[in-house]
């Protein structure tokens, strides 16, 4: 793939770049409304997808825009669609952990083209396009070679805007922490699939996420050579969300296990 600015990799990466300053902007991340008792929107999710929404539809007027902060129910899942999660990880952003990133994706007919995941603070930007192989700031990124589950480090997720779930979520978390060196949870599902993509962390799971969470990120990971499944073993769907295991290419159907012991 050409890391260039004349393709529309190249255009998205300077997009979603820019879009990444406004995280900067502690007034804005201050400015929070409760989406629900732990669910937020500030006013840098909002900014950054006004801004990018207006960009994307400068640069290609027919294709349809999901977006977390909008109505998404009159989309067509079988024409061309970008779907973008502004800000994932806004509860660290409230907070100044600095571990969130805008995540952009490209489908058509349901299946992911183009994938960016931008972190700002970490001035990282994850990039893949289907069949061209995944890429962190240009540079080739491959799954990690750990074979057990026994040897690996696993992100939870504990589904923060679900408490319902709670229980379901600190099971799989125990379940996985008894098989493995260790757990995180980072608090980013975005950035999370790129660290599995990039081999810092060897697997990664969480329930009941969104499409946005998880478009580009799929993407990217499967680019670098790992495995992505639903907590369901089926196929992520852009339509509705999922629960989202993703590994390097040894350690799923171990993790899957684990959930289901
Ligand atoms: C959230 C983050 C978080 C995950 C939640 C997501 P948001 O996205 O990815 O890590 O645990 O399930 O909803 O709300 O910050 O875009
Ligand atoms: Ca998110
Ligand atoms: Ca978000």
């Amino acid at each position: 793939m050409e890391y260039g600015s004349g393709t529309l990799m190249g255009q998205l990466s300077q997009a979603v770049k820019e879009a990444g300053r406004m995280f900067n902007d502690r007034e804005k991340a201050a400015q929070v409304k409760q989406k629900g008792a732990t669910d937020f929107v500030t006013q840098v999710d909002v900014s950054v997808q006004n801004y990018l929404r207006e960009r994307l539809e400068k640069l290609a007027p027919d294709i349809q825009f999901m977006g977390e902060e909008k109505d998404n129910s009159d989309l067509d899942f079988t024409r061309p669609m970008w779907v973008l999660d502004p800000v994932d990880g806004t509860t660290n952003l409230v907070h100044g952990f600095c571990h969130s990133a805008v995540s952009l994706a490209l489908a058509d007919q349901g299946e992911v083209l183009y994938g960016l995941v931008y972190n700002p603070d970490a001035d990282e930007l994850y990039t893949a396009e289907r069949g061209g192989g995944a890429f962190l700031n240009g540079v080739p990124i491959r799954v990690s070679g750990v074979k057990l589950l026994a040897d690996a480090l696993v992100d939870v997720g504990t589904n923060p805007s679900d408490r319902e779930r709670a229980d379901r979520s600190f099971r799989w978390m125990r379940a996985v922490f008894d098989r493995c060196h260790d757990v995180r949870r980072m608090g980013a599902a975005s950035l999370c699939l790129c660290y599995v993509a990039a081999g810092r962390l060897d697997g990664y799971l969480e329930g009941s996420l969104k499409p946005w969470d998880y478009a580009a990120g799929m993407l990217i990971v499967r680019e670098a050579g790992g495995f992505v499944s639903t907590t369901e073993r089926g196929e992520p769907s852009l339509a509705e969300g999922s629960g989202i295991v993703c590994a390097n290419g040894q350690i799923g159907l171990e993790l899957l296990e684990a959930l289901e012991a």
